[in-house]
């Protein structure tokens, strides 16, 4: 990735911006407007998914806009409790009336599990995928993907599924490179994407980030942001604020040393915010009136 506008290339020959920006749950609550501002700061990737509740003003800020869908990339995700052939239908069609819209470009199974311990969670994946395949076919989904899947995840999708998954969906920032996932992803051409690509911003007070910072002359969530660029992965990040959309744009100008990407690859792993897609499964339900 060169600039803010540059794209990736997908298995399937279709393309996405190399940087996205996500709509969980927005600072202050008023998603419209961030969504709106967003527009305004020049993002056109927009990272929603069910369980989020942003879907409805995603949909509302992008017709407000008067810009053509087609100029946008909107990606949503079928929660834990959606799953499952029958469910996965009932639950996109939920999602695309959200988005006041007739098409996904992306449709991503949020999490491989839906409990801890479950012993079907790959037959569930599969039915789930199967929906998703033929809803492609459809025309409801331009491509589709997968969020949280580890590589033995992965596999029960590669080596029983039609589709290829198109991206990974993964945490991912210094202090949580999830170098193993990232790899086997790669070796497979799916391309990764990084959610909490600021760990929430946990990590930008860490004094090795202020003082790469100061060396590059950029801001730390500037450091983190174009470690991922780096590693040709997509980083979806969110911001309430105009100012630091465009700061997060604002990394293509300058280029981290070999050294200090090893650095950043090698940082204590003491900022992965405690949800594991085996072990540490988030126990959240979808708000179906939402
Ligand atoms: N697939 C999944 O399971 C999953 C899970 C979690 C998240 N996600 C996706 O990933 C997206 C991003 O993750 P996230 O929202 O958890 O966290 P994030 O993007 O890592 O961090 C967001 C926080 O960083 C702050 N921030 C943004 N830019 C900044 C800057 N330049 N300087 C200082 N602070 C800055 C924001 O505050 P201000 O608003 O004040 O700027 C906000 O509090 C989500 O919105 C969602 O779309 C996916």
């Amino acid at each position: 990735m060169k600039t803010f506008a540059d794209k990736y290339t997908l298995l399937n020959g279709m393309t996405i911006p190399g940087m996205g920006f996500g709509t969980y749950n927005p600072k202050g609550g008023d998603s419209v407007e961030m969504v709106r501002t967003a527009i305004r700061a020049g993002y056109r990737y927009f990272d929603t998914a069910s369980l989020y509740e942003t879907e409805r003003a995603l949909g509302q800020a992008v017709k407000e806009s008067g810009i053509p869908r087609e100029d946008f990339f909107l990606v949503s995700k079928v929660w834990i409790d959606e799953m499952g052939y029958e469910e996965t239908r009932v639950a996109l069609h939920r999602t695309l009336e959200r988005l006041q819209t007739d098409y996904l470009d992306l449709y991503l199974i949020h999490w491989p599990r839906r409990i801890e311990g479950d012993t079907d969670w790959k037959q569930i994946d599969l039915d789930t995928w199967r929906a998703m395949e033929e809803m492609k076919k459809e025309g409801l989904i331009r491509g589709l993907g997968l969020s949280n899947f580890l590589p033995h995840h992965l596999d029960n999708i590669l080596e029983n599924g039609t589709e290829k998954p198109l991206v990974d969906q993964l945490e991912i920032h210094p202090g949580y490179s999830q170098e193993a996932a990232v790899s086997y992803c790669k070796s497979k051409g799916i391309v990764v994407q990084a959610w909490s690509p600021l760990g929430r911003s946990r990590i930008l007070e860490n004094e090795f980030f202020q003082a790469l910072a100061k060396k590059y002359n950029k801001s730390a969530a500037q450091i983190c942001l174009r470690f991922l660029i780096q590693k040709d992965i997509i980083p979806l990040v969110k911001s309430a604020n105009f100012e630091r959309m465009k700061e997060n744009q604002n990394i293509f100008d300058f280029e981290i040393s070999r050294e200090d990407m090893q650095m950043l690859e090698c940082m204590p792993q003491d900022t992965w915010l405690g949800e594991h897609p085996d072990f540490h499964i988030p126990k959240k339900t979808c708000n179906l009136n939402q």
